[in-house]
């Protein structure tokens, strides 16, 4: 091989490697239903266990990828008038692309939300009986009792806690294979997502008895709307703790001024890396700044115009819409309405020079 062959080999090679961000299950967003063999062999990232886990449940994985789908959509709405919105990057194998880099809160917060969407999208095909191995929880029969009395097991009670053992073994499999620094921050993570579901399970109840005075109730276990996990794992990220991996890199300890240590929260998520500010585009961080981002002029909040567009002003475009109005009930029978235009002024970032 030639001297400029090598020169070339060498910069593929290099860049290669700095470009690469890790391939996920995440990526099972754009799965189709084919043949489940050829399917879990086309997934790029996926380890040996996760393989074996996907040829052996495939509709588990429907369920997996459906969900997918679901936790990032919950994912941009908790995020949606923020400078960070959880936008995931085209054609890339990782989803969120190179934001994955640093162990920053938003990481924290994607690999809870996904570990609880897996826990959420698996128990809720349990209940609608599509997998074969798992139904509603079959220990939820007999007698039992609460604060308002006794009550009768009935119905479907969401089998979180199978779901959640899926889910561990299928999420956290890559972790535990290379649990380096970054993999416990990851499993914490993980862990405290599913939790999230499984502290958000409430009995719900239906009276019967004499003209509904609720002598007798049947009651199950059932899941949130995955909305109210979202709310929660929210207020996880508000709340986030910096942690650092301790001398035997066994575990986690927070970092405090105080120099005390301590282990942090199962139910707190965890990060070791300070977020970027999301203003500008920036290769690195995988931020893909805030120009062109909507926002608003009389908030003062995170969608305010002078935190969302980072100083750099906006711009104001008036926008106006046609509305039917004035509608009026003619005898008989029409109804007929005016043509009005409304004028909504629409506030856009300008993008970083
Ligand atoms: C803008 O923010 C103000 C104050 O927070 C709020 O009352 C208003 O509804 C917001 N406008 C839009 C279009 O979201």
């Amino acid at each position: 091989m030639n001297a400029w062959a090598c020169a070339v080999c060498w910069c593929v090679c290099v860049s290669m490697r700095v470009l690469s961000v890790d391939a996920s299950w995440w990526y099972m967003r754009y799965m189709s239903s084919v043949g489940s063999r050829v399917m879990c062999d086309n997934i790029p990232g996926l380890v040996s266990e996760q393989r074996r886990l996907c040829r052996q449940h495939p509709r588990a994985m429907q369920a997996i990828g459906a969900g997918v789908r679901e936790w990032i959509s919950e994912c941009q709405h908790q995020f949606r008038d923020r400078r960070w919105n959880c936008n995931t990057v085209a054609r890339d194998h990782s989803l969120f692309g190179r934001l994955l880099l640093r162990g920053s809160r938003e990481v924290a917060f994607i690999y809870a939300i996904s570990s609880a969407g897996v826990v959420d999208a698996l128990a809720r095909a349990c209940s609608r009986g599509e997998l074969d191995w798992c139904s509603c929880d079959p220990r939820k029969t007999g007698s039992w009792s609460d604060p308002a009395g006794a009550f009768d097991w009935g119905g479907c009670s969401d089998h979180v806690e199978l779901a959640a053992r899926f889910g561990h073994a299928f999420v956290d499999a890559k972790e535990r294979k290379e649990p380096d620094a970054r993999a416990l921050i990851n499993l914490h993570n993980n862990r405290a997502g599913r939790k999230a579901v499984k502290r958000l399970l409430s009995l719900e109840c239906k009276c019967h008895g004499v003209s509904g005075s609720c002598s007798v109730r049947t009651c199950w276990l059932a899941m949130a709307d995955f909305r109210r996990t979202g709310d929660e794992l929210r207020r996880k990220y508000e709340r986030a703790v910096h942690v650092a991996i301790n001398q035997y890199g066994a575990a986690l300890t927070k970092s405090s001024a105080a120099g005390r240590r301590a282990s942090p929260g199962k139910n707190q998520l965890v990060y070791s890396d300070d977020s970027p500010d999301f203003c500008v585009r920036d290769h690195d961080t995988g931020s893909v700044g805030t120009g062109g981002r909507r926002c608003n002029a009389t908030s003062q909040g995170a969608d305010g115009c002078s935190v969302m567009c980072c100083g750099r002003g906006y711009d104001t475009a008036r926008v106006s819409r046609s509305a039917k109005c004035e509608c009026k009930f003619h005898w008989c029978c029409a109804v007929r309405c005016g043509d009005c235009s409304q004028t909504e002024d629409v506030r856009t970032c300008k993008e970083h020079t």
